[in-house]
């Protein structure tokens, strides 16, 4: 007879508890999944019950809490019971030391042994002192644990529980919520496609020490490059200059110029024949019409100078004019008349949708984790909440696999 708790229909999170100040937001979050359906276990590391007691998360999940790696006798091998159980695994929030000890497969408490045992998707939502985030080694073993898969809901800026002020803190609940609930409802409905994605700024150089540029992050861009891949699709990524790592299993061009980046475009246009392009990179509409092989010298220049320009290629426009089936996708960042002036690109760039989002809300766009996107097709317009970039992701590419 089966010991466990889970029928064949109830969608199970293990969640992952590690020892550090934000250990009490996991009760927030444990309550956000259950509002949203799942069955919630609780894994915590001893460390974790030195911040808040077992007993609260039993009472919260209705479940025993698993710690110690025989406290159930029904269930000896306890790690293998929970690995199995797991529909995903959520490790939030994630100290350092847990990190690393994954990224090394150290297996030396309950949730690490658990966390090596299971086939589950893991999710991982890191909190810890901003130095033991940028320290060298968290952070190759946070890319340790991203080139293998591991969705990661990077952790937020501002005022740490030691009082430092930087990267570090928990990212917020309803974020580490959808990413998991994301994972748990993940479907391989884009396996078998392919996907073209530009992403990030163009660099327009003057001379070896000087461009033209915007503050494009490429985030965007490279959030649809991971979903579209994690639910099945072949992507071919061609990516302006970020700091951002290459998109878990999706493969990267990176060019720096707006030119470099049309060649690189068409190549992969021609060799790919992608079901969809998706066109996200912020491309310099001009480039410094000369070019220096040496720097540039104020010399007697005076006060005032002029810098001659000429136009770019548009990237979406040459490859969507021949289009063949592909479906094409372009976003238009604006500040006024949003949607109409989304519609006028539907037309003049040969899209089948635009997805336009309004810039002149300063804590949205460019820099920011969220936005709220307009989906312009010849179908008309449907609207967003404001959503973490990740989910947006997540609904376009809903929308790309049913399109193609
Ligand atoms: N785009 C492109 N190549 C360019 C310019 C834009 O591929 N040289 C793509 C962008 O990636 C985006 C779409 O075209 O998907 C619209 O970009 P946007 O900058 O809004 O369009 P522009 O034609 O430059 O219009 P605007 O005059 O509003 O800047």
């Amino acid at each position: 007879m089966s010991t466990s708790n889970k029928t064949k229909h109830e969608p199970t999170v293990l969640l992952g508890v590690t020892g550090c100040i934000a250990a009490y937001k996991a009760c927030e979050l444990l309550r956000s999944l259950q509002k949203s359906g799942a069955r919630v276990k609780v894994v915590m590391t001893p460390m974790a019950a030195e911040f808040v007691t077992p007993a609260t998360f039993k009472a919260l999940s209705g479940e025993e809490v698993a710690i110690a790696p025989i406290d159930d006798p029904a269930r000896p091998i306890h790690h293998i019971s929970l690995a199995e159980e797991a529909d995903v695994f959520v490790i939030a929030p994630a100290t350092a030391n847990t990190i690393n000890k994954l990224a090394n497969g150290v297996a030396d408490n309950l949730l690490t042994t658990t966390a090596l045992a299971t086939e589950a998707p893991l999710i991982i939502a890191p909190a810890m002192n901003v130095h033991m985030w940028r320290d060298e080694v968290t952070q190759e073993s946070m890319d340790r644990l991203y080139e293998r898969g591991a969705v990661i809901v990077e952790p937020e800026s501002g005022y740490l529980a030691c009082g430092d002020v930087g990267e570090g803190r928990l990212a917020a609940i309803e974020d580490i919520a959808q990413a998991t609930l994301a994972e748990l409802s993940r479907s391989r409905d884009m396996e078998g496609k392919s996907l073209l994605i530009t992403a990030g700024p163009t660099r327009e150089h003057l001379d070896p020490a000087r461009f033209l540029s915007n503050p494009s992050s490429g985030k965007t861009g490279y959030l649809i490059a991971e979903e579209a891949a994690r639910r099945g699709a072949r992507i071919a990524l061609v990516s302006g200059p970020t700091d951002l790592k290459d998109p878990f299993g999706c493969s990267v061009v990176r060019v720096t110029s707006a030119e470099e980046m049309l060649e690189a475009a068409e190549q992969a246009f021609a060799e790919l024949e992608p079901d969809a392009a998706v066109f996200t990179a912020a491309v310099a509409d001009f480039r410094p019409l000369e070019r220096s092989q040496q720097k540039l010298k104020k010399g007697d220049r005076g006060r005032e100078t002029t810098l001659q320009l000429v136009a770019n290629p548009d990237i979406m426009a040459t490859l969507a004019a021949d289009k063949g089936l592909t479906y094409v996708v372009g976003f238009a960042a604006e500040t006024q008349d949003v949607i109409e002036a989304a519609a006028a690109k539907l037309e003049t760039k040969n899209a089948d949708m635009i997805v336009a989002n309004d810039v002149s809300d300063p804590t949205l766009g460019f820099a920011s984790a969220h936005n709220r996107w307009h989906f312009v097709s010849k179908d008309g317009v449907e609207s967003t909440e404001i959503l973490h970039k990740r989910t947006l992701a997540g609904l376009l590419v809903d929308r790309i696999a049913e399109a193609t």
